[in-house]
């Protein structure tokens, strides 16, 4: 149990390392978070820095998650606690106790976790995605019908139910986090993907 519950910790803590807040405080000195959506996450650094930027940005908060999956299974971990660090990484980007607990919306991180977890799963997830992107343009749904998709997904593959429920947690934290997006999207004013904002 020790080990569990500090390999759940050590989850929250990675999560913690926001690469869209480090990236930009790195190359600009600025916070992100002053900026374009003030979201702490890829399609923000993509808006005010560039895909140079927003694209290491994305895989190192993927790979943040992915880790968090392979360690727990190095560790040899039972399947609670895997899932548990799982969310712990993401809740960390989310809700960063070493950024006044204002981070990103989770969409990079919950697919490096899933992928790792399930990647037939995650695999369908991201088509969908993809052809969510191309055709309405807007990150924001995109991530949301991704991540509505995962849920959805392991229970047509007749996952276990911890597994689903894992899934329903990382879509609820999304659902969350795009609240105001939401609303922009209802009432279509979300920005495109391609729009960008200056940084000074
Ligand atoms: O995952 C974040 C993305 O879906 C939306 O980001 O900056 O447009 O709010 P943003």
């Amino acid at each position: 149990i020790l080990m569990g519950v500090i390999f759940v910790v050590a989850a929250y803590l990675i999560g913690n390392l926001n690469f869209a807040y480090i990236v930009v405080r790195y190359f600009k000195k600025e916070d992100v978070r002053n900026y374009g959506s003030g979201n702490a996450g890829t399609t923000n650094v993509l808006r005010v820095m560039g895909k140079n930027y927003a694209l290491p940005v994305f895989i190192l908060d993927a790979l943040k998650g992915s880790l968090v999956i392979v360690a727990g299974r190095l560790l040899g971990l039972d399947a609670i606690y895997i899932i548990l660090g799982g969310i712990a990484v993401v809740a960390g980007h989310n809700w960063p106790a070493f950024l006044q607990f204002r981070g990103g919306k989770g969409t990079a991180t919950s697919l490096g976790v899933f992928l790792t977890y399930d990647w037939q799963v995650t695999l369908v997830a991201i088509i969908i995605g993809i052809i969510v992107l191309i055709v309405w343009k807007m990150v924001s749904l995109t991530s949301l019908v991704g991540m509505a998709t995962l849920p959805i997904l392991t229970i047509g593959f007749g996952r276990s139910i911890e597994e689903i429920i894992f899934a329903f947690v990382l879509f609820f934290f999304s659902f969350y986090q795009h609240r105001k997006n939401i609303g922009r999207i209802i009432q279509g004013r979300e920005s495109k993907i391609g729009q960008k904002v200056k940084i000074k």
